[in-house]
């Protein structure tokens, strides 16, 4: 699918130290990465490994205390608000929380909106902003009619989700991160925003950066796996490495806690 394999963002010694003294916890702690253009990439680790901090910290929403970040090979500079919007053209994210990502007293309308904006259209006639909107909303089996003039408490959760992965549409950023969300979403809704996920990378190659407790559905996405354990990386490889050939004790672990790794997921019975 790629001719050329490069690391669109990566990590050197990346660290993030929250408080001082006897209140320090070191959340990320040195770790190295090469997350390569066009890949899915799965981060996995147990609850307070570190996997959200990590998160924050590449999308410039929290500094690192150490270390550098290189955004297509080159340091990240994200020293001043201009500089921050346009880094911010190229990250989106996904986060836990649907009801978080949106400002309530915003109408779906502008919601869908600001996104054509932050791509430069602001000038497109009304026909055009509409056709894109609905075009964004079909992608994920939402019918724009009847979304417009609603405000996004007024969606269900999974409509919200899928909201979401309609943004990202039009957003179309290099790299997308998605920080899994867990309790708050059901099975079956959790497979269709799987499925979107992949199939947006399919359609647009956007790099996907998903962070995950679940190894069997790291598994079932992605092409490399990074796994975190207590703030740092301590094995990465190709999917097929590092699950079905473990090195470290702590994935192994991981594995064993899921029962039927090696079958390929049966989305349609989720
Ligand atoms: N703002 C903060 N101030 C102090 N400590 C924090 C802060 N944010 C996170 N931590 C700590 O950093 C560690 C890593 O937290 P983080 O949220 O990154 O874990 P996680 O891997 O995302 O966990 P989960 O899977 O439960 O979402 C935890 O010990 C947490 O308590
Ligand atoms: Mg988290």
């Amino acid at each position: 699918m790629l001719n050329e394999r490069f690391p669109i963002l990566s990590g050197k010694g990346v660290t993030k130290i929250f408080g001082l003294g006897r209140q320090k916890t070191v959340a990320v702690d040195h770790v190295d990465f090469n997350f390569y253009a066009g890949e899915i990439i799965s981060i996995v680790g147990e609850s307070g490994s570190g996997k959200t901090t990590l998160a924050k910290m590449l999308l410039g929403l929290i500094s690192h205390t150490e270390g550098d970040i290189f955004y297509h090979e080159k340091k990240r500079d994200i020293s001043s608000q201009k500089k921050k919007q346009e880094y911010w053209k190229g990250i989106q994210a996904i986060f836990q929380d649907p009801f978080s990502s949106y400002n309530i007293f915003n109408k779906i309308d502008s919601v869908l909106l600001d996104c054509i904006y932050m791509r430069g259209g602001r000038g497109l006639p009304h026909a055009k902003k509409v056709e894109l909107m609905t075009e964004a909303c079909s992608f994920v089996n939402l019918k724009f009619e009847e979304l417009t003039n609603k405000y996004p408490f007024e969606l269900s959760g999974g409509q919200m989700q899928r909201l979401m992965i309609a943004r990202i549409f039009l957003l179309k950023p290099k790299i997308l991160l998605a920080d899994e969300p867990t309790s708050m979403i059901d099975a079956s809704s959790r497979a269709t925003i799987l499925d979107y996920l992949l199939k947006l990378r399919s359609e647009t190659g956007m790099t996907t950066i998903f962070i995950t407790h679940d190894i069997g559905l790291a598994y079932y996405v992605s092409d490399t796996v990074y796994i975190m354990e207590r703030g740092k990386f301590v094995e990465h490889g190709s999917a097929d490495e590092v699950i079905l050939t473990p090195r470290n004790e702590y994935t192994k672990r991981l594995i064993s806690d899921v029962p039927k790794i090696y079958e390929e997921w049966d989305l349609s019975t989720v």
